[in-house]
C-alpha cells in the first residue's frame, strides 16, 4: 500500500527506540574477572589477521562511557546479551560473582538512564568447557546446563529486565552450518547431525521459554530469527514455488515450532530428507508444546532471491564473503528445493549483502500475518568500511540512508497495521563482526582501534550518531521524511 503523507501515522508514543550488541562482539576481557572462553571467542581468535573478542570494543571497562552516550542519543531500550561464561565460566557449576555484578551494574545503569534493556540470553558464546565435555548443542546435557544458566539469569535480572530473547539466529546457525564453528568436525558430519543440534536447540529454548514464566512472570520472553526475504526469481510457478521452499527451510520451520510449539508435517519430511531426523524423546513434544512465545524479534539486513534448483543438480554450500572485496558471496544450491540467485533490482553492500529497506517492511508484514504477534527489531544495519577523517569525524552518509529508509518502511509498516514496537539498529558502538573483526562496521560510535592495534579505543561520534539522535528524540518526526 502507498500512502498520502499526511496519512502516515507516527510511532507510537511509548515505541522503543535504541540500538543493539552481543557480548563477546563488544565486551572484550574475554578471560577477566573470572570468565573463561566461549567457541566463538576461540573462533574470533582463529581468523587471522581479525580482532578477536578479546579487547573487542572494551565495553567491558568502559560501559559507564557508552550508557552515557545512549542516553545523550535519546534511547529507551538497549538490546545486548549476557555471556553465559562471564556467569558461569565452565558453563556448569560455580557461578562467577564478578560477572555477576557486571550485568547488575549494566542493567542498573542502563534503568538509571531511562533506558529498557532487552537481553538476549545467548548469542553464540557456549561456554568453551561444555564443547569441550560433551560436543555442546550435540549432547543433551546441554539442555541442563543451560537450564540452570537461565535460572541464574532470570533470578537475579527477571525483575529488572521486561524482556527477553531466546536463542540468537538459531536458524541461521542452522542454515549456515560452519559459520561459528558449530561444524567442528566438517560440514559434511554437520549436515548429518544439524537437525538434533537444532532440536536440542528447542528444546533450550522451551525450557528458557518455561523458566522465564516461572521465575520472571513479569517478563515477556520471545524468539529472534535472522529473517530475510526470499523473492522469487521471476512470475514462473517453478521459481515461486522455489522461493515458497527456501523461505520455509531458511526461517518459517523455525518460527512455526516456536510459536505453535510442533513440528510440522513439511519440516519431518525436510528433516527426513536432508540428513537425519532428531531423536524425540518422552517428554519433548510436551515441552516444546508448552512454551508460547510473547513475542517476535526480527533481525533483517537484507532480501535474497531464490530460483528453481532441479533434483539433478549439484549441491553448494552457501559462501560468505568474509573480507569486504565485492563479488566473493557463493550462492547456495539446494537442488530439488532451491538455489539462491542475485537480485538486478538491489545494489549490494561491499559484503555483497543486498541493500533492501523495503525487505525489511515486508519481513514485518510477513511475520505478523502468519503469527499475529507483537514485534520488535533488535537488529539491522550497514556494515562498512568507515574512515575516520582528518576533521575527527566519520562521515557515514551511506549508513544514515539505508537507516533511513529502514525506519521509514518500519513507519508504514505501522501505518499497514504491523503492531512492532522496538527497533534497536545494530549496533551502537562499533564491535567485531562476525566474520570480519573491526573492518566491517556497524556503529553509530566508531571505536577508535584496528584489526591488529586496540589504539586507544576511543568512542568518536560518526554522523549517524547525530541524525538517529534527532529521529529518537522526536519520536520519529524528523530526521526520516524531510
Ligand atoms: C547477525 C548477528 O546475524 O548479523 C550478529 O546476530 C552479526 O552477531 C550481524 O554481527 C552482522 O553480521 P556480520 O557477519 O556482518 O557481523
Amino acid at each position: 500500500m502507498e500512502y498520502p503523507a499526511d496519512q502516515i501515522v507516527g510511532f507510537p508514543e511509548n515505541f522503543l527506540w535504541g540500538a543493539s550488541s552481543s557480548a563477546f562482539q563488544v565486551e572484550g576481557a574475554a578471560e577477566e574477572d573470572g570468565k573463561k572462553l566461549s567457541t566463538v571467542d576461540l573462533n574470533t581468535r582463529r581468523k587471522e589477521g581479525r580482532a578477536s573478542s578479546d579487547v573487542a570494543a572494551d565495553h567491558y571497562h568502559r560501559f559507564e562511557e557508552d550508557i552515557d552516550l545512549m542516553a545523550e542519543a535519546g534511547f529507551s531500550s538497549y538490546r545486548f546479551s549476557i555471556s553465559w561464561p562471564r556467569l558461569i565460566p565452565d558453563g556448569a557449576g560455580a557461578v562467577n560473582q564478578k560477572g555477576v555484578e557486571f550485568y547488575h551494574k549494566l542493567i542498573d545503569g542502563l534503568i538509571a538512564r531511562g533506558i529498557t534493556p532487552i537481553v538476549t540470553l545467548f548469542h553464540y558464546d557456549l561456554p568453551l568447557a561444555l564443547q569441550e565435555r560433551y560436543r555442546g548443542w550435540r549432547s543433551r546435557q546441554v539442555i541442563d546446563d543451560f537450564a540452570a544458566y537461565c535460572r541464574l539469569v532470570f533470578t537475579e535480572y527477571g525483575a529488572k529486565v521486561p524482556y527477553f530473547l531466546t536463542l540468537n539466529e538459531q536458524n541461521m546457525q542452522i542454515v549456515y552450518g560452519d559459520w561459528l564453528g558449530l561444524a567442528d568436525q566438517g560440514v559434511a558430519e554437520f549436515r548429518q547431525s544439524q537437525w538434533q543440534i537444532n532440536h536440542i536447540m528447542n528444546l533450550c529454548h522451551a525450557t528458557a521459554v518455561r523458566l522465564c514464566r516461572e521465575l520472571a512472570p513479569n517478563a515477556k520472553i520471545g524468539p529472534v530469527p535472522g529473517y530475510v526475504p526470499l523473492y522469487p526469481a521471476s512470475p514462473r510457478p517453478e521459481d515461486v514455488l522455489a522461493a515458497l521452499n527456501a523461505d520455509e527451510v531458511t526461517q518459517k520451520m523455525w518460527l512455526d515450532l516456536w510459536v505453535h510449539g510442533e513440528y510440522s508435517n513439511f519440516q519431518m519430511r525436510y528433516m527426513h530428507d536432508h540428513g537425519t531426523p532428531p531423536e524425540m524423546l518422552l517428554g519433548d513434544t510436551e515441552l516444546l508444546a508448552s512454551a508460547p512465545v510473547d513475542f517476535i524479534a526480527i533481525n533483517n539486513y537484507r532480501s535474497n532471491v531464490a530460483a528453481y534448483c532441479g533434483l539433478d543438480d549439484q549441491s553448494r554450500e552457501i559462501g560468505l564473503n568474509k573480507d569486504g572485496v565485492p563479488g566473493q558471496f557463493v550462492y547456495p544450491k539446494h537442488p530439488g528445493v532451491f538455489q539462491q540467485t542475485a537480485n538486478p533490482y538491489l545494489k549490494m553492500t561491499d559484503w555483497d549483502w543486498e541493500i533492501d529497506p523495503m525487505g525489511l517492511r515486508f519481513s514485518l508484514r510477513d511475520v505478523h500475518n502468519h503469527y499475529q504477534l507483537p514485534l520488535m527489531i533488535t537488529e539491522n544495519g550497514f556494515g562498512a568500511h568507515d574512515t575516520l577523517t582528518p576533521d575527527g569525524r566519520v562521515h557515514d552518509q551511506y549508513r544514515i540512508d539505508y537507516l533511513k529508509a529502514c525506519i521509514q518502511q518500519v513507519q508504514l509498516a505501522i501505518n499497514d497495521g504491523v503492531p512492532v514496537f522496538s527497533y534497536n539498529p545494530w549496533s551502537f558502538t562499533d564491535l567485531i563482526s562476525t566474520g570480519n573483526g573491526i573492518s566491517k562496521r556497524y556503529g553509530l560510535v566508531y571505536v577508535n582501534r584496528t584489526e591488529d592495534d586496540p589504539l586507544d579505543l576511543a568512542r568518536i561520534r560518526k554522523d549517524s550518531f547525530y541524525w538517529y539522535q534527532s529521529v529518537v528524540t522526536s519520536n520519529g518526526r524528523l530526521g526520516l521524511w524531510g
